[in-house]
């Protein structure tokens, strides 16, 4: 039923995109009151080239809570160091039994490359700027979860978009569902030409903030930034971070996400990540979103390696 791996989350269907969410509901439900074997005999590599601390934990419980076995593939003390290829890599871990692969790497176009050499399911756990669609699935499971119907729901990103994965997933996957996106960023980080055609972008985030049911900050991706493109990141965070001043200017239900790491101070101000919490902390979603990266990556193991 589903395409055999989850790269790119175009290649998707509305109808699969709902299957998922649907089964990560059920996990929402079940998981804690009963015990799974979905992946039962099931050993799936876990392979991260980059930092991440959300998204690898999350996918290693999935499979321990599903009863499969993770297989930690650690880049720094492989053979990889000895010149071992990439496509070598995959096909070592697939010879050694592994029933799908879980990969992050920071290289964009990687992963189709890969996933055409082998025969198991190749998940992305986020690749380069290209997309992190358990990222998305985990943040629509999560605006469904607080309330909003995805019909017509507004939806603000703010920031980096220019390096961001979920940015590019979101892009793929929110207007499937009926929602509106906009963005608010300052040209370098979202230059004219990738603005998807028919949305707005906003070049000031106090003008932007009134129209959004749900502001999604994106993180400032240190790492990826060229030379000069953000000044610094106290400039960036008074003129797109959002504070107090930007709090006053949204609608009384918007809610904020963001979806980790945060840089402290920078895409939202302590005082008004302070004032949000006590406040209004069902607003503020953060963690509503890590959480639910449990059950939708064990619906998509589920799905794509387990019983189908
Ligand atoms: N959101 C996200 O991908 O977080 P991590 O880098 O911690 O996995």
């Amino acid at each position: 039923m589903f395409a055999k791996d989850l790269i790119d989350l175009s290649s998707f269907s509305l109808g699969e995109l709902e299957s998922i969410l649907e089964r990560a509901a059920f996990y929402r439900e079940e998981t804690g009151r009963r015990t799974f074997r979905v992946l039962e005999g099931h050993n799936i590599t876990v392979s991260f080239w980059e930092h991440s601390t959300r998204t690898r934990l999350s996918f290693e419980l999935a499979i321990k809570e599903l009863g499969g076995r993770v297989v930690g593939y650690y880049p720094e003390t492989a053979s990889e160091q000895k010149g071992e290829t990439m496509e070598d890599t995959v096909k070592t871990l697939i010879s050694l039994g592994s029933s799908a692969v879980v990969f992050r790497h920071s290289l964009p176009g990687l992963f189709h490359r890969l996933a055409q050499k082998v025969e198991v399911p190749f998940i992305s756990a986020g690749e380069g700027c290209y997309q992190h669609p358990t990222q998305t699935l985990l943040d629509i499971f999560t605006m469904r979860q607080a309330g909003f119907d995805l019909q017509g729901l507004k939806v603000l990103m703010v920031g980096d978009i220019l390096h961001s994965r979920v940015a590019r997933s979101h892009m793929c996957a929110l207007p499937l569902f009926g929602v509106e996106v906009a963005f608010a960023a300052p040209p370098p980080l979202l230059p004219d030409g990738m603005v998807p055609p028919g949305a707005t972008c906003y070049r000031n985030l106090e003008e932007a903030l009134p129209w959004a049911d749900v502001v999604y900050l994106l993180r400032v991706q240190k790492e990826r930034q060229e030379q000069g493109l953000v000044p610094s990141l106290g400039e960036y965070a008074a003129l797109f971070g959002l504070n107090l001043a930007g709090l006053s200017r949204v609608k009384s239900g918007t809610c904020f996400m963001h979806p980790g790491p945060i840089n402290p101070g920078v895409e939202i101000s302590h005082e008004a990540l302070r004032a949000l919490e006590n406040v209004a902390p069902e607003r503020v979603l953060f963690r509503k979103q890590v959480k639910n990266g449990l059950y939708v990556r064990m619906a998509v193991l589920d799905l794509l390696v387990g019983s189908g």
